[in-house]
């Protein structure tokens, strides 16, 4: 008897790695996509996964479902490593009906998220699913909504990845959209809450799935996606690299990486970096790239909003979270897209307890009619919120240009930013010396024989007296000036001394951000 159990379990444990059978698996393959256990294989250390609800079984007896039944129900769901830490993992199959959410698996997944809470670890959820179980009705929609609330109820618990590798209809999308980063590959990954025909359909459109919802369009145009792979293999290897700068909980700090970086290592180049001439560009990922240790940034929405750079660098083997204004894109201007992201991106870093580094150079927010119809007023107000609201250690240094409203959102000493470091070029001001002559000196310029050469010279006198750091400087806006190559170390000890830094918000709910 006891023989026949062993093999019956055997049996069972075939079924559920067996899954929706060969031809499907080949179907996969050839679509270029891995299977739900080929990628957990690459995404955890090696022999760690442990397999939890492996026999579980759907319940659906209507449209003769109770003769399709696969140990597992097509989601494979566990915990394992990544670089010996622990995480959840769960992986839609999409050869069990096209990895399609039925009530059994649900559960599967809200069981990993239950215990991802209590013990305090990331889930990283590998999606690759028609949606709701169509057959399951009602009972699968319930099982998202339960995942939904999960998904909210770990929101700055526990870190939450989500990997998009095949096509994610309807509720499949919603859940990723509720976690932390979205990782999705190229050509084979597809996020839509309605697809091409239901589009076509009510509104005429014609569009290609591709377009309409594929890596590219998440990663550039929507900003929905993080990080944009080339294939499964990349993005599960992103995703090791992604979790070694975060911690496991909101409880922990993100471990340390030891550097044979000197924290004393000045960097002469940093002096020409920036040009003497304000109007031209640079690009701010050569000052990161210098300061940081080893050179290395992993940098988050890379292709999307590139007027503002966030992403996850280590100073003195300590992890940051660096938001930096781009003047080689749009002159580093804070509009609607760079605003959602720097301020997302700083509520990461505080619920995480990874202190924000911010580089400054910029001259405003962008004007136009776009962006005031767009609510730039709202959507701007959220990158203020979000630096309002940080209490994790706080530094800014400005590059170059610190103007008006822009002044006061990036991480400025007003927020409760604690060390605030600017470079000698620096101008900090309410607008540039043109507009502010402009509307200063209107009478003046409407009056005046020469109107060029008095344009020119209150310019000058205006750009002599604010276009520097002095003035902040004098008043304690600014803690230091301090020269472009010693901006390593420099920042490093005030890491240091940040690092024990306690502060707090007023008890309350939660704040009303301005969404
Ligand atoms: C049950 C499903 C399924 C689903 C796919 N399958 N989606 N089974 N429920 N939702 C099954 C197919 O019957 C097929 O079974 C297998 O999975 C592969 O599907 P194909 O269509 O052959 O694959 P492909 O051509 O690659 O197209 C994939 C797809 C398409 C784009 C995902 O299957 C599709 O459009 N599915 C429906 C998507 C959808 O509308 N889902 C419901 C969303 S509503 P066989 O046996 O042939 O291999 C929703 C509500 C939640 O999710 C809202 C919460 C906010």
């Amino acid at each position: 008897m006891s023989t026949d159990r062993w093999a019956e379990v055997r049996r069972r444990h075939a079924n559920a790695e067996a899954g929706g059978g060969e031809e499907r698996k080949q179907r996969q393959h050839q679509e270029g996509k891995l299977s739900a256990r080929e990628r957990i294989d690459l995404l955890l250390d090696e022999a760690t996964f442990e397999e939890m609800d492996k026999l579980v079984r759907h319940r659906c007896t209507d449209f003769g479902m109770d003769q399709q039944v696969i140990d597992g129900d097509g989601f494979v769901t566990g915990y394992g490593r990544i670089h010996g830490r622990l995480v959840y993992v769960f992986a839609q199959d999409f050869t069990v009906f096209g990895g399609s959410l039925s009530e059994a698996n649900a559960l599967k997944i809200c069981k990993i998220m239950d215990l991802a809470l209590k013990n305090g670890a990331p889930v990283i959820g590998l999606n690759d699913s028609g949606g709701a179980r169509i057959q399951e009705g009602v009972a699968s929609l319930a099982g998202y909504a339960e995942i939904f609330l999960r998904n909210v109820l770990a929101s700055g618990v526990i870190p939450q990845i989500s990997a998009i590798m095949g096509p994610c209809a309807g509720g499949a999308v919603y859940s990723p959209a509720l976690t932390d980063f979205v990782f999705m590959v190229e050509h084979t990954s597809h996020m839509f809450v309605t697809g091409p025909d239901v589009i076509k359909t009510v509104t005429h459109e014609d569009v290609t799935k591709e377009k309409l919802g594929g890596a590219e369009t998440h990663n550039s145009i929507s900003g929905v996606a993080h990080f944009n792979a080339h294939d499964d293999a990349e993005c599960l290897r992103m995703i090791r690299e992604l979790v070694t700068y975060i911690p496991q909980n909101n409880r922990d700090d993100a471990p340390l990486k030891a550097s044979a970086d000197p924290i004393e290592r000045m960097d002469p180049s940093l002096d020409t970096l920036v040009p003497a001439d304000s109007h031209l560009p640079y690009d701010i990922k050569d000052i990161i790239q210098r300061v940081v240790d080893d050179g290395e940034f992993l940098e988050i929405h890379e292709h999307w909003a590139k007027n503002i750079v966030v992403g996850f660098a280590r100073m003195g083997g300590q992890s940051v979270g660096i938001v930096a204004n781009q003047p080689a894109f749009l002159a580093g201007c804070l509009d609607i897209n760079s605003s959602v992201k720097g301020g997302r991106f700083v509520r990461f870093c505080d619920a995480f307890n990874i202190p924000i580094l911010t580089f400054e150079d910029v001259p405003g927010f962008l004007p136009g009619t776009d962006q005031e119809f767009g609510g730039i007023i709202r959507q701007g107000a959220k990158l203020l919120y979000a630096y309002s609201e940080a209490t994790v250690p706080k530094i800014t240094v400005i590059t170059r240009k610190a103007y008006g409203g822009a002044y006061c959102v990036m991480g400025s000493k007003h927020l409760r930013t604690d060390v605030n470091f600017a470079y000698p070029m620096a101008e900090i001001a309410v607008m540039g010396a043109e507009g502010a002559v402009n509307i200063v000196y209107r009478r003046e310029l409407a009056a005046a024989a020469d109107k060029e050469a008095v344009r020119k010279q209150k310019t000058e006198e205006f750009r002599d007296r604010f276009a520097n750091p002095f003035i902040s400087a004098e008043r304690g806006f600014i803690d230091d000036v301090i020269e472009p190559h010693e901006t390593r170390p420099k920042v490093i000890r005030a890491l240091r001394m940040l690092a024990n830094k306690v502060d707090t918000m007023p008890r309350k709910k939660h704040g009303n951000i301005p969404l």
